[in-house]
């Protein structure tokens, strides 16, 4: 059989499946639920990505379907902050049913992980020297994760989720200037302009590639080619798998990944957790993610005693609201298989009112509650301390389809780019620098200490907000390491508290607030206002032009959906209406 017929045979079966596709959907929407009468949006870190998940509603594909394609192509376009080489946490609402669903496919410690892997005769590890070892690369977790939402979920074949990432690898994308911008500090400090394959692509004939050229990438598409054809086992086993070991092995600070950590990795399905917040439910992910601190900041907001308020007041309450979420945070959150979290005493209605009486003054050290006072607390450990930093290196998409099903995916190699290390068109993750990297002096263990086959906690918080009658409101989530919980919360104060549109939360500043200094945006809006306002009340104030947040949120309101991108990096949202449907689109 030729390879030209083939193709025509695979699409023409595809474009039968696809209609019956679209037909089955119709009849879902109208007989099982109240017909969603909004279309469908999606908001993402690049417009490559958004097309994609907007040209997959278009064939019949729903919220799991877009966030798998758009996502592939993330992974070409924005290689700087996500891709098969990394991980990721993937939340989604199914409509029908109203069940939510949280897959973590976070990148894993290999089995022979060490808790002082990142110390040195000198100390702990340098940061650049940390971020691209071969220890640092964790077992990825994207792969796993698409296949798993796909079974879950998914509703077009996989292997039509990988063809626009496919056909844009193959025939070339225009570079953007994000990922141009990063090249030539890349190649100064890093490992990007001098690891085998990645010099080459980023680097050819030794200059960094420029914004607007067209980049083709043949290595990525014959590896999506290889996981359509076969799955993630053409991934996780076989040539791609001993190149993914080979690589994390090679100097400087070789890691210890083996075949065998590949191939036993696996997705896990976690909870997810709710907490009622004035008449709405927050949900969100458990850990290892950060999430909770999604329920704990709003309610510390709203619980800190206050007299008659400025609009500086306001703000000095999400700091400190802030401020105490991040300690507990910090001190109790990491892997929920290995160590004990206390997150149903911590996201209770008795310990948060108790938590915002700490308020520490502006000029306090903030230290995380005092979880032992209450009755079911006993068995909490109590950690080292722990400040664990992390890059920014990561990328949210906010979805909602066309029969109001979401999506809320976090993706990340961790540092931008990873570690560096090439493999067959993608880079591999840094993502084992997420633990704490540095051992406590007394010999106390740290919630978030590296164990092999852990995984490292991360600050990813993806949401969703659910109104009085349990319909979805609202979709959010940011990439930027530790600062995800600020941006997160950020939208939903700024929402349901501040009034604020979808896109003039986004650009509002942002105010980060993790320990004893206060990081405010001062380069947007009110930003210098406020960063007077804070001083003013005593904080100690960090200056920034900029931040990297990436907050791509969808708010449901009664006119339909409200998107809105974050201007601080290269998305777009678009939407598509109600009356689009797949079949007139194929027809
Ligand atoms: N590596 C970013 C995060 O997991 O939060």
């Amino acid at each position: 059989m030729s390879a030209h017929f083939l193709f025509r045979l695979l699409t023409m079966t595809s474009l039968v499946w696809l209609l019956l596709a679209c037909a089955k959907t119709t009849a879902v929407a109208t007989i099982e639920t109240t017909p969603w009468p909004h279309g469908a949006m999606i908001s993402a870190a690049n417009p490559h990505a958004v097309t994609t998940g907007i040209d997959m509603f278009k064939r019949g594909g729903n919220a799991i379907d877009a966030a798998i394609a758009a996502h592939l192509v993330l992974g070409l376009v924005e290689p700087q902050s996500s891709g098969l080489g990394g991980g990721g946490f993937l939340m989604h609402y199914d409509r029908a049913t109203s069940k939510t669903l949280f897959l973590d496919g976070r990148e894993t410690a290999p089995a022979g992980a060490t808790v002082d892997m990142f110390m040195t005769d000198d100390g702990v590890m340098g940061y650049i020297e940390a971020w691209v070892s071969g220890k640092a690369v964790g077992t990825p977790g994207t792969v796993a994760l698409y296949w798993e939402a796909h079974q879950q979920a998914g509703r077009l074949p996989l292997a039509v989720l990988f063809e626009p990432a496919l056909a844009l690898a193959t025939e070339g994308f225009v570079v953007s200037p994000r990922l141009a911008g990063y090249l030539p500090m890349m190649a100064e400090r890093g490992r990007l302009a001098t690891n085998p394959g990645s010099r080459d692509y980023f680097y050819p004939n030794g200059k960094p590639i420029e914004s607007g050229d067209l980049l083709k990438n043949p290595e990525y598409a014959a590896t999506l080619q290889a996981i359509a054809s076969h799955g993630p086992s053409a991934f996780y086993t076989g040539d791609i798998a001993a190149d993914i070991v080979n690589a994390a092995a090679q100097a400087p600070n070789a890691g210890s990944l083996m075949l065998k950590d590949l191939a036993d990795y696996r997705v896990k399905i976690r909870p997810i957790i709710c907490g009622v917040y004035r008449k709405y439910n927050i949900c969100t992910t458990t850990p290892p993610s950060s999430g909770a601190a999604q329920i704990m900041i709003p309610n510390l907001y709203d619980q800190m005693p206050r007299a008659p308020e400025s609009p500086q007041d306001h703000i000095a309450r999400f700091v400190d609201a802030q401020r105490l979420a991040y300690a507990d945070r910090d001190h109790f959150f990491g892997d929920p298989d290995e160590v004990s979290i206390p997150l149903d005493l911590l996201l209770s209605t008795d310990y948060l009112k108790q938590r915002a009486l700490d308020r520490f003054s502006p000029d306090e050290a903030v230290s995380h509650g005092d979880v032992w006072q209450f009755k079911n607390a006993a068995a909490t450990p109590r950690w080292a301390p722990d400040t664990t930093d992390e890059m920014a290196g990561t990328t949210h998409l906010s979805i909602i389809d066309l029969d109001g099903n979401a999506v809320s995916l976090t993706a990340t190699v961790e540092g931008p780019f990873g570690s560096q290390r090439w493999v067959r068109g993608f880079v591999l993750n840094n993502e084992m620098t997420d633990f704490a990297k540095a051992v406590s002096e007394d010999g106390r263990a740290l919630a978030n200490a590296v164990a092999p086959n852990r995984r490292p906690r991360s600050s990813m918080s993806h949401t969703m907000v659910f109104d009085e009658n349990q319909a979805l409101v609202l979709v959010t989530g940011s990439p930027g390491g530790n600062s995800i919980p600020a941006y997160v919360a950020k939208s939903i104060i700024g929402i349901f508290d501040w009034g604020l549109t979808p896109q003039a939360v986004v650009g509002h500043p942002n105010i980060i607030a993790r320990g004893d200094t206060i990081r405010v945006e001062v380069g947007r809006g009110e930003g210098k206002a406020i960063a007077e306002g804070l001083e003013s009340y005593g904080y100690k104030v960090r200056r920034r032009e900029g931040e990297n947040s990436g907050l791509h949120i969808i708010q449901v309101t009664s006119e339909g959906l409200q998107g809105a991108a974050d201007p601080r990096r290269e998305g777009v949202v678009e939407a598509l209406p109600a009356s689009q449907t797949c079949v007139a689109q194929l027809l």
